[in-house]
């Protein structure tokens, strides 16, 4: 297992000091080299997850385990070295950088590093600017096909770019770094149906060619029978259901409870 939850629990409290139980015991262990969905209703708590697997939300209890080591409250920034990449939630773009700056800064080189951060990268990323360069612009083609519009558009400021646009780049971005485990918050919200198999294309490559794990979000659920193998459920702070994508989202309670059906 790449990637290991133990029982995370996670309270908030509001304005009014009412304590709500997001989670209630989360326990989740990823398969390297699969796609996993996670699944469940607006403000189940799936993003919080996320938040709290890279690092960015560290009041909570239980482990979070990568590659059999607890990283559980390391910074973000020292998980991100551990070979974890995530695609967040809405935009992310540094606005005021380049379409190609954007680009290189997912490929920055890693020094200095202990011998096990690097154990967790699929390949020690160390290469020229003009590598690095020739890599956005091979991953851009590939991505967005020859000729495509954004080839020509490398020195535009990110702001320039519509919302489905930032999130397509974003995408892409993903692909200039060797990370080990990708966490993808809701891939395809925002963007152009067109695209679903492009992106389909990239995570399964992703896992197949590169050796990636993938562990995604996703409220399409023609995108997530497409791609994943294994889903999980979360509903009341736990996972209720976990399997075969197939299984869980036939499973009754789920089409009755979360799809509506
Ligand atoms: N620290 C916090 N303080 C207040 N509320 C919080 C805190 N953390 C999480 N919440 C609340 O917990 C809920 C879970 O949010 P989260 O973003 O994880 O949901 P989600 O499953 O990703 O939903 P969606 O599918 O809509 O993206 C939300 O209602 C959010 O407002
Ligand atoms: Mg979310």
């Amino acid at each position: 297992m790449i990637l290991e939850l133990e029982d995370i629990r996670m309270s908030y409290t509001n304005a009014r000091k009412e304590v709500f139980n997001l989670l209630n015991g989360v326990n989740l262990s990823v398969e390297s080299g699969k796609v996993t969905a996670l699944i469940g209703g607006n403000g189940a708590g799936k993003t919080t997850l996320f938040n709290i697997i890279s690092g960015f939300e560290r009041g909570f209890s239980g482990h979070v385990r990568l590659g059999g080591r607890d990283i559980s409250r390391l910074p973000a920034y020292r998980i991100s070295t551990m070979g974890l990449g995530r695609l967040f939630q809405g935009r992310q773009l540094m606005a005021d950088l380049t379409l190609m700056e954007n680009m290189k800064i997912a490929s920055d080189d890693i020094m200095g590093e202990s011998p096990l951060d690097c154990f967790f990268r699929t390949k020690r990323v160390r290469c020229s600017e003009n590598d690095k360069e020739r890599r956005a612009v091979e991953i851009l083609t590939k991505v967005f096909g020859h000729d495509n519009k954004y080839l020509g558009m490398l020195d535009h400021k990110a702001s320039e770019f519509s919302y489905g646009e930032q999130r397509l780049i974003a995408m892409a971005r993903l692909l200039m770094g060797n990370d080990r485990l990708l966490l993808l918050d809701e891939p395809t919200s925002g963007v152009n149906p067109r695209y679903n198999d492009a992106f389909r294309t990239i995570i399964r490559d992703m896992v197949e060619q590169d050796g990636q794990t993938v562990l995604l979000i996703e409220h399409n659920m023609n995108f997530v029978r497409s791609v994943a193998d294994i889903c999980h459920y979360l509903s009341d702070g736990k996972i209720i259901k976990s399997g075969s994508t197939a299984d869980v989202l036939d499973d009754l309670e789920i089409r009755k409870n979360y799809l509506g059906l």
